[in-house]
């Protein structure tokens, strides 16, 4: 299986703080992964490492072949960061418009994906609806809508479902699974262990540090517990 992520002995220090502590990730073509901790265990971190945010302070990490950072790479991945990063000033049709022309796609491109990602994300009776007047939850979709609008080999998505309402959550994860089945790619966070099940596999990060790594029924096996949520619990408190 082809690795699309992979972190060297990772290190990322904030001054005093060791936010990421020789994390080694492998992550495979094709599969959505779960990247689970608690908070402030380093995930927002890593990932902006990944998408070239942030630069390492010791280890390397190498995104679809290549070392990052790379810019080369920044076209074939999406981000949706977890804290939003839309201009308020800008409508729902204007934002798919602006980020469409940053990634150079051709003006009857963008009017294909700004149909397809708002009946996706559930906004298209909203095209007209300055990004300042939508609710809280809209917004994070529109964000998701953002990170796919040009068809992106790997996604990273920071705790994408925060605020989304149950049936929209659903059909998110039905989408990531149609992804997948294309050959993309997903690392996603969550704090919502019935979506960590989902994934095919995960990984469990504490203080910066890979704690456990399988799919979610390696790792209930693992620990001998019936839930995952269980099994978490278990792998971030072991070595209290
Ligand atoms: N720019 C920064 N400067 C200083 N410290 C930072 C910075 N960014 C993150 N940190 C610290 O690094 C640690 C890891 O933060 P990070 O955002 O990666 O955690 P997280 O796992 O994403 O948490 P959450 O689940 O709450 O999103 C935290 O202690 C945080 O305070
Ligand atoms: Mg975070």
């Amino acid at each position: 299986m082809k690795n699309v992520v992979v972190t060297k002995d990772l290190v990322k220090e904030f001054g005093k703080l060791r936010a990421v502590n020789r994390l080694n990730l492998e992550i495979q073509k094709g599969e959505v992964y779960g990247f689970i901790g608690p908070n402030g265990s380093g995930k927002t971190t890593t990932i902006k490492i990944l998408c070239g945010l942030l630069e390492a302070t010791y280890g390397e990490s190498f995104v679809l072949g290549r070392r990052m950072p790379d810019p080369s790479v920044y076209p074939r991945i999406g981000y949706m960061p977890q804290e939003s990063a839309l201009y308020p000033d800008l409508t729902v049709s204007h934002t798919i418009g602006f980020f469409g022309e940053l990634y150079g796609l051709r003006k009857g491109e963008i009017e294909k994906r700004e149909k397809e990602l708002l009946a996706f994300v559930d906004l298209k009776g909203r095209r007209r609806t300055l990004v300042s007047n939508l609710s809280g939850g809209m917004k994070h979709r529109l964000s998701l809508a953002v990170s796919l609008i040009h068809n992106p080999e790997l996604l990273f998505l920071d705790e994408p479902t925060v605020g989304i309402d149950p049936e929209l959550r659903a059909s998110f994860w039905e989408y990531f699974g149609n992804l997948t089945d294309e050959g993309v790619t997903v690392l996603i966070t969550t704090h919502y262990m019935d979506e960590a099940s989902k994934c095919d596999r995960v990984g469990m990060i504490r203080e910066g540090k890979l704690v456990a790594v399988g799919t979610p029924e390696e790792l209930k096996k693992e620990t001998d517990t019936v839930s995952l949520e269980d099994s978490f619990l278990h792998f971030i408190r072991r070595s209290d």
